[in-house]
């Protein structure tokens, strides 16, 4: 993969080097141990710095010291969203607070204005790679590409060929089909006019999975179809998440890459030629089938038909097509799975969004996406979702200060990785009246006479941060659209075919956090036909 593979983490240090890089780095720390009050080791280290004299005259952004060497590591085990909102509230450093993680300085708000000077500046327009990251190539795809020239290039193309109205528009009849076999599976397991239960995430994963493939690769199958095809993606891509799910310590203590110890660099050596024969064998045939005249195009042919400048090399190319199915497959299911859970665990929120559906369209046929365009309630739950579970509470990938910079007021330097707890915004009761409540007439809601907002127009694609799932500025989500009007039909056609119940106990809301947040217990539900009943 050329450039893909010459980062700074393929180098190997020497036993040697290891240990005199431990011992450099704790008698540095010792040195400035006075000085690192706030923010921890890497903040510390930082004093002696070339940016020393400018730090000393500012005020220190609050933060915890954290413990020599790792800084505050433990908060990102787990669920790092909680801890980090704790923290934030501990050090009475919710609008800023720094942190190291090992060598990295950090710095994290839970407050939505400060999250908007952050995102859409200029100045946080790269991200922090991760060894993971560069391992499977991610860094010639847009996520991780460094803000410049070839960045710019991938947005516009795919924003041009796969995220463009027009294109959203023309892939309408893939998600009616898609949604017609996930009913229909879910019918043949509720025993037609029957009730049963369902494990809804295997069946949303693979329904995701088959419309990025149908999308971007041009390729179809039925979601009850067994195919080797699609098996083998689901697990290069389950495998892909969870390596860069991962918090890998080496990423933030160099002296520890040598050692591997998590396995991350060994699993991605796994990986990497697995993807690179899977992709290249789809590239292959549709440079071969482009010669026939009934051949669709797709997302591949679009590359392949780039011309100079824009032309990507076959290894970039393949990093793009591998981040489009990566990334458009599990973040929406693991939303439309939270959707259904609050579903069950709220019935009378159901029968409403159903009888908004049936006021609309009748019970006599399927829905389409254009009979949506007249609900109000639906939207409203899908936002109030979105508020409650964002799928990226740390907005999943963080950036990086490409320049010395300000915020807040405080002294921000260069090499600083930034991140937003789009979560404890989401959740502070400052921010959001009663917000632990699931509310979705909070979206509803119209101002009074003679006030400003409400929440009626509110919208999560950025503009305001009070509620931005999708992140913001520059390097904004760009198939939110995408996104979120796939999961807004698929989430209408089921709550139009099905009456969705509790399976035994009920929905339980616990959290895990990898690269997205899912739920802990994947979802089981009672489904009950109501549409043909
Ligand atoms: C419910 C669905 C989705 C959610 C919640 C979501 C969320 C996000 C978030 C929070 C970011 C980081 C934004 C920032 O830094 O400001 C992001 C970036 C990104 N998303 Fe999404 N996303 C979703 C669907 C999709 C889909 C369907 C695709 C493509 C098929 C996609 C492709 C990307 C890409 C390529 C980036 C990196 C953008 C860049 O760095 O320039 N996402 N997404």
């Amino acid at each position: 993969m050329g450039a893909a593979h010459t980062g700074s983490f393929g180098s190997r240090q020497s036993g040697l080097m290891v240990k005199d890089t431990v011992f450099s780095a704790w008698s540095s720390q010792k040195v400035g141990r006075a000085a690192w009050e706030s923010g921890g080791p890497a903040w510390g280290s930082q004093k002696w710095s070339k940016y020393a004299s400018s730090l000393w005259k500012k005020a220190a952004i609050p933060g915890p010291r954290g413990l020599p060497f790792i800084g505050s590591m433990d908060l990102m085990v787990g669920l790092a969203h909680h801890k980090i909102a704790a923290m934030a509230v501990a050090c009475q450093a919710k609008r800023l607070m720094a942190l190291s993680l090992g060598e990295t300085r950090v710095i994290v708000t839970c407050n939505p204005d400060v999250a908007k000077e952050m995102l859409n500046s200029s100045d946080f327009a790269d991200r922090p790679v991760k060894e993971s990251a560069y391992s499977l190539m991610f860094n010639r795809a847009i996520g991780f590409a460094p803000y410049g020239v070839y960045w710019r290039t991938l947005r516009r193309i795919a924003a041009t060929h796969l995220f463009c109205p027009k294109q959203i528009k023309g892939s309408e009849a893939q998600r009616f089909e898609i949604a017609s076999q996930m009913v229909e599976m879910m019918m043949s397991r509720g025993g037609g006019g029957g009730e049963n239960e369902v494990r809804v995430r295997d069946l949303l994963k693979l329904a995701s999975l088959n419309n990025m493939m149908c999308s971007v690769f041009g390729r179809k199958y039925r979601v009850q179809d067994k195919s080797e095809w699609t098996d083998e993606l689901r697990k290069l891509v389950d495998e892909g998440y969870q390596l860069l799910g991962i918090f890998n310590w080496s990423d933030h203590l160099p002296w520890l890459a040598d050692f591997d110890l998590q396995k991350v660099r060994f699993r991605c050596s796994q990986l990497v030629p697995k993807v690179n024969l899977y992709v290249s064998r789809i590239i292959d045939e549709h440079k071969a089938a482009r010669q026939r005249s009934d051949y669709e195009r797709d997302f591949v042919d679009v590359l392949l038909n780039l011309q100079e400048p824009d032309k990507l090399s076959d290894s970039d190319m393949l990093a793009v097509l591998w981040e489009m199915i990566f990334r458009g497959t599990d973040t929406v299911a693991v939303l439309v799975e939270w959707i259904l859970a609050r579903m069950v665990l709220h019935p009378d929120v159901q029968t409403r969004v159903q009888m908004e559906l049936d006021q609309l369209t009748g019970r006599s046929r399927a829905l389409t996406e254009s009979d949506l365009a007249e609900t109000t309630y639906l939207p409203a739950v899908v936002k109030e979702v979105l508020r409650l579970h964002p799928p990226g509470p740390l907005l999943s990938w963080a950036r990086l200060a490409i320049t010395d910079t300000t915020v807040d007021g405080y002294h921000v330097p260069r090499g600083t990785t930034a991140m937003v707890n789009m979560w404890a915004i989401t959740r502070d009761p400052h921010v959001w009246t009663d917000p632990l409540q699931f509310n979705p007439d909070r979206f509803l809601l119209k101002p009074g006479p003679g006030e400003e907002g409400g929440n009626m127009e509110f919208s999560v694609f950025g503009s305001d941060l009070r509620l931005a799932p999708f992140g913001s500025g520059r390097r904004t989500c760009p198939g939110k659209t995408l996104g979120l009007t796939t999961v807004t039909f698929w989430v209408a056609s089921l709550l139009h075919e099905f009456e969705f119940g509790a399976a035994g106990v009920g929905p339980d809301l616990t959290e895990v956090l990898g690269l997205s947040c899912e739920m802990a217990q994947p979802l089981t539900v009672r489904v009950r036909p109501r549409r043909l009943a």
